[in-house]
């Protein structure tokens, strides 16, 4: 069976604007009567065909729903167009809304029905369920009917509304709508497969794949037939199976699953809290307000955030609360509730960022002098870990973007070679952990299944640590969740169970029993299913991409070994870097955040991607915008030996493209994120970033780079806001037109010169160099792995280090001495340290921080220069 090609929805969902919009313009056309005839005609043919659309199309949601829509053909039969104005224009409304409708009362889903049961039944079944409303239902819901495979699945890829899904066996497989106007998002079904399974196997079938697009759905088999022959034991479950239709039990079901997912127990237990009378006896005067609200001096801050949040402030840890470092009462549900939603085994809520997330990991796996594989590039979390834990620490380099420069991410040869060179040297077993960073900030996403894969392959027990800081979004999109750390785990895990894989791993097993690490390199390893170990910790800022407070971070944890070994180890680190006071309010909101995401992610993030591509488009078709600014795509952003499965030239930017690459490709551009080439105004990131964006218009970005200007798309991203950002860049292009049309000579060469500069090569980002052999682990040096801790603590003491100016620095090298770096040395931009305790100062990075017009640098200081070690030092 081909793959389900996804992640199209956004597409039909701009179809249907675009096409209910134009319905509700050429209404209002022939809404007047002055219209001419031959004009008249031309407006109604086109009504007509476009009413042909989308007619087809609504039939997967459940609004505007067969009965409107067939009112509204024969408003259009009897011409009576302002009956169409009012049908169509609040449709076109509601899908263009940024501020969906508010469910302040009582939310709505809809519910799809998949059965080839025509339509008396149908109008039947939805009578029933309709008669079972109640005025104290904490949803309501609408049906949806589609009589086939192929439909089910094409309105699960669309309809975002969607909360669970009934399945009828012996639905038909095809589908009778021809919608020829998003083919290119229409599954590729081969549905032969399917022809040949009984009823119930292709229900299971459809399950299956309802589940791969969107796993939070709640499954009902309703079926007359014997559902003892069902295999189950695949990744999807029925969340109810019921041998004949009871509409009573169905509604129930329905609405008491998507209960469970809307409860947010620790949300709820604070809230509740807060409202009983309590009196304190303890710390934290501020909690109820009592500190300030009667303060002639603080009582402001009381006005500013409302008493509630104040009322929530408590350090209690009973009276329906919990403990986040023992939990047992609505913290741990709120926890296990987060494991269900991203997938994971555990998950833990960490209250100070993905910064101490990473600590924690780090902790919990690794002894003094295990060998830790690691992206040079990663967050200076790891780093800090790496140093705290003692680990030996084997910098990876990610490939290099000189033009920009950017760092991309850590190609998977690399990966490969380290392991077998510690394969090669005996010490394999030495070897710990990887952690890699996926997404990177600038976007890269890695195939995370591949790297884990060919990993295992050398050494099956290895750890992994994928830093998602950027990527808790990902899990609720099926075009990304392919590539997250936590979805990988479970695909691996049933693959190595199958005796197919078993078989297809002894064939490998075999071909390479004497092959060479060259071989190994370049060849698609498979790890063995008897030895392999799945040991994998995601660290996810949801702060950043879902609905949390700042710092609201949490750590997924799948590890078969988890109960047996780690688990204790684990509650240790998480006691050393958890605060005995952390913050409910960042609790609280992540267990919202999870149910938010629960129920509506997958609408969330597709909007988002939306919005990305029409940031994008709009950048590329407007044409004063597209003279001074340029939108990398993965062809600048990822060399071409990465994207095997892209032909050259062609822009990833199209989603069924995207999807291919996401399915294939090593590395991938995450397209919500958009890099702007800024580099021909003459204006360097920086200050684009302070005095252009910030202080005139008040856009407020994160990560630059000497020529470029990272924008980022999330969960929150309107139209307005979208669309502000457009008419802030094209009023900045029009200034910048201005002012060059403005320039007498000498100006004009000044400003040439600057684009010059940044659209010429720079010096080339430097690569990590090597720890100094005091503090090398390998004594042979035959691997370039460094004892960060080593060279941090002899620091200490003053009287080892000095400080050099680069031009003392580079005399230095001149002179053939080495010169060892003391501290880290972070510049921001980058914000990853391009020197580490131990570390050899290289002509390279000499160069690099001498081009580097950074205003903040850490550990580097202005007027002193570096701080490195004395040669009687490291004698
Ligand atoms: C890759 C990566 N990991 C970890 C962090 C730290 O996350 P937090 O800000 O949640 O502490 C960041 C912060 O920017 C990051 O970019």
């Amino acid at each position: 069976m081909q793959a389900l090609r996804m992640g199209g929805n956004s597409n039909v969902w701009q179809l249907r604007v675009d096409t209910w919009n134009s319905i509700t313009e050429l209404a209002r056309q022939l809404s007047d009567a002055t219209l001419a005839p031959d004009r008249r005609v031309e407006r109604e043919t086109e009504l007509a065909r476009l009413i042909d659309v989308v007619a087809p199309l609504e039939s997967y949601w459940a609004d505007p729903g067969p009965h409107q829509m067939a009112e509204l053909q024969k408003f259009v039969i009897a011409g009576n167009y302002e009956l169409v104005i009012n049908a169509a224009e609040p449709i076109a409304r509601s899908l263009v809304g940024d501020q969906r409708t508010p469910h302040r009362h009582r939310p709505t889903f809809e519910v799809l029905m998949v059965g080839d049961i025509g339509s008396e039944e149908e109008e039947a079944l939805a009578e029933d369920l309709r008669q079972l409303r109640r005025p104290e239902d904490p949803f309501s819901y609408e049906l949806v009917f589609v009589p086939s495979f192929a439909d089910a699945i094409i309105a699960v890829a669309v309809n975002e509304h969607l909360q669970a899904c009934v399945i009828r066996p012996g639905f038909r497989l095809r589908s009778d709508i021809e919608l020829q106007q998003i083919d290119h998002v229409i599954p590729t079904l081969d549905l032969k497969p399917i022809e040949e399974m009984s009823t119930i196997q292709a229900a299971e079938a459809l399950a299956q794949r309802i589940t791969d697009v969107r796993p939070e759905l709640d499954l009902y088999l309703v079926g007359h037939t014997a559902i003892e022959t069902m295999t189950g034991g695949a990744d999807h479950s029925f969340r109810r199976v019921f041998l004949r239709q009871d509409s009573f039990e169905l509604h129930l079901s329905i609405l008491r699953n998507v209960t469970d997912r809307y409860q947010t127990p620790f949300f709820t237990a604070l809230r509740e809290y807060s409202r009983q009378p309590t009196g304190v006896f303890h710390a934290l005067p501020i909690s109820r307000g009592k500190s300030i609200v009667n303060s002639p001096w603080a009582s402001d801050m009381a006005d500013f955030y409302g008493l509630n949040i104040f009322l929530a402030e408590t350090s209690a840890t009973s009276g329906g609360l919990d403990s986040l470092l023992d939990p047992v009462g609505p913290l741990k549900t709120a926890q296990d509730l987060a494991a269900r939603a991203f997938g994971a085994q555990r998950t833990y809520f960490v209250t100070n960022g993905t910064s101490t997330a990473n600590k924690i990991v780090a902790q919990s796996i690794i002894t003094p002098g295990d060998i830790v594989l690691v992206d040079r590039n990663c967050h200076k979390s790891h780093h800090y870990a790496l140093m705290l834990a003692g680990a030996e620490t084997n910098y990876l380099d990610a490939y290099p973007l000189n033009q920009y420069s950017i760092y991309g991410a850590v190609p998977l040869e690399t990966i490969k070679q380290q392991l077998l060179a510690y394969r090669r040297t005996g010490r394999l077993d030495q070897v710990k952990m990887l952690a890699l960073t996926n997404c990177t900030f600038d976007g890269i996403v890695y195939d995370v299944e591949r790297v884990m894969e060919e990993c295992l392959a050398i050494k099956p027990d290895l750890v992994f640590l994928w830093d998602e800081a950027w990527f808790a979004f990902a899990r609720f999109h099926p075009l990304y969740r392919r590539r997250t750390a936590m979805a990988v785990t479970r695909r691996l895990r049933q693959r190595y169970r199958d005796p197919d894989y078993q078989q297809r791993y002894g064939a490998q097993a075999a071909a390479l029993s004497d092959a060479d690490d060259q071989t190994w390199l370049h060849t698609r390893l498979l790890p063995d299913p008897n030895k392999v170990r799945l040991r994998v910790y995601a660290t996810q800022s949801t702060h950043k991409t879902l609905t949390a407070l700042r710092q609201g971070s949490m750590i997924h944890v799948f590890d078969e070994l988890f109960g047996r070994r780690n688990e204790e180890a684990f509650r240790e680190a998480y006691m050393t870097h958890t605060s005995t006071s952390p913050n409910y309010q960042i609790l609280a909101s992540m267990d919202v955040g999870r149910r938010q995401v629960e129920l509506e992610g997958f609408e969330l993030v597709s909007r988002q991607l939306e919005m990305a591509t029409a940031f994008r488009e709009a950048v590329q078709d407007h044409s004063t915008l597209s003279r001074h600014f340029r939108i990398l795509t993965a062809n600048d952003l990822i060399p071409a030996e990465y994207r095997r499965a892209e032909p050259e030239g062609s822009s990833n930017e199209d989603m069924t493209e995207l999807q291919h690459a996401f399915e294939h490709d090593e590395f991938v551009l995450d397209p919500s994120r958009i890099t702007l080439d800024i580099g021909l105004t003459g204006v360097d990131g920086d200050t684009f970033k302070h005095a252009y964006l910030m202080d005139r218009y008040g856009i407020q970005v994160n990560k630059t780079s000497r020529n470029t200007v990272l924008f980022m798309t999330n969960i929150g991203t309107t139209r307005s806001s979208v669309a502000y950002l457009l008419e802030v860049l094209i009023k900045l292009a029009q200034e910048l037109d201005d002012e060059v049309t403005r320039m007498g000579p000498l100006d004009r060469r000044a400003h040439d010169s600057r684009v010059l500069a940044l659209t010429d090569q720079p010096p080339p980002l430097p690569n990590f160099s090597a720890f100094h052999p005091r503090f090398r682990g390998d004594p042979d040096q035959n691997t370039p792995e460094g004892n960060l801790r080593d060279a941090f603590f002899l620091a200490y003491n003053e009287e080892v280090s000095e400080y050099l100016t680069g031009a003392e620095a580079q005399a230095r090298l001149d002179e053939g001495r080495d010169v060892v770096s003391a501290t880290f040395v972070i510049p921001y931009p980058p914000g990853f340290p391009i020197l580490v305790p131990g570390q050899i100062i290289s002509r390279d990075i000499l160069e690099f921080m001498q081009a580097l017009d950074t205003r903040e640098i850490h550990g580097y200081l202005t007027g002193l220069g570096y701080r490195v070690f004395t040669e009687e030092a490291l004698a």
